[in-house]
């Protein structure tokens, strides 16, 4: 077994080799003065079964095109099975033709992958469910929820708890975390109305005088957020934490959350967090 980093999260893949007691293999990765990308495996692959770790982050569109080229290369390398490693699989937001003359980008990204040569992908909450359904090759389709339920379990006195979904699209993913911790939950009703604007309407659910956790699949630009704790305060909650699998925390996120009032906000390591977006308030749990 082999395990390759991408440049999107060598942390991550430093601590996948650590548990698996194996030591991070060898590629090149390299610009040509034209910016074309080079890849060359240093090590031999011949029948091995290979993993290559690559979160989908920013600069998204460097970030794939280099997974496709290491995959190719290892492929070319006669590697026996190639597995993708995507914990944040970003483009799962583009699940659905919901406006004329778009892309399902979702499915052109999991067409590709195949095409650059993986016989295999393991991802972590995707954004929609549906999206599993877009690659023709095997997913393994992992979830942080086992975390999360330890992390509050350890930090909170969950008997005056309720889990916040917040909106209707991620109330089943909020509620498996409710059904796994034991906790009622509630929803809020929201809409998008840009790319960094949501509104936010009634909490369907009993959360006054509550502690609210909050379950999300990614904060993104932590406009949800900011919203959902305005609606939750109006409805008279105790306190607000927050739990996100993949902490994407672009443009004004990371101030959106120090300066809301949240109590605690927690992420898991599948998105590098850099030392200028790292704050007391941001926990991180390990999926490694
Ligand atoms: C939305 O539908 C998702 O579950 C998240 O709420 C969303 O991706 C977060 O994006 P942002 O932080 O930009 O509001």
């Amino acid at each position: 077994l082999k395990v390759f980093s991408g440049s999107a999260n060598p942390k991550l893949a430093e601590s996948i080799c650590q548990f698996l007691g194996i030591s991070l293999s060898q590629m090149e990765v390299s610009r040509f003065s034209n910016d074309n990308l080079f890849v060359q495996i240093q090590e031999n692959v011949r029948e091995k079964d290979v993993f290559v770790v690559q979160p989908f982050t920013a600069p998204v569109g460097d970030t794939i095109m280099e997974l496709f080229i290491i995959l190719d290369a290892l492929r070319s390398a006669s590697a026996r099975r190639i597995t993708a490693v995507i914990p944040y699989f970003s483009y799962a937001r583009s699940d659905k033709k919901d406006a004329p003359r778009i892309s399902i980008a979702g499915r052109l990204m999991a067409d590709l992958i195949k095409t650059a040569g993986a016989n295999r992908v393991l991802t972590m909450d995707l954004h929609s469910d549906a999206v599993h359904g877009f690659f023709s090759v095997p997913v393994d389709h992992l979830t942080a929820v086992p975390y999360f339920v330890e992390h509050f379990r350890r930090q909170l006195d969950l008997d005056n708890a309720v889990v916040v979904a917040t909106d209707a699209g991620g109330a089943k993913r909020a509620g498996r975390f409710a059904k796994r911790i034991h906790l009622p939950m509630a929803i809020i009703d929201k809409r998008r109305i840009a790319d960094t604007k949501v509104v936010q309407g009634l909490v369907v659910g009993d959360v006054k005088g509550r502690d609210a956790i909050i379950f999300e699949d990614e904060i993104s630009t932590g406009g949800t957020l900011a919203e959902s704790v305005k609606t939750l305060t109006n409805a008279g909650v105790n306190s607000i934490h927050v739990g996100a699998t993949h902490g994407v925390l672009c443009g004004p996120a990371v101030e959106r959350l120090v300066n809301s009032d949240m109590a605690s906000v927690v992420v898991t390591n599948t998105v590098y967090l850099p030392p200028d977006k790292q704050r007391e308030k941001i926990h991180t749990l390990s999926v490694a």
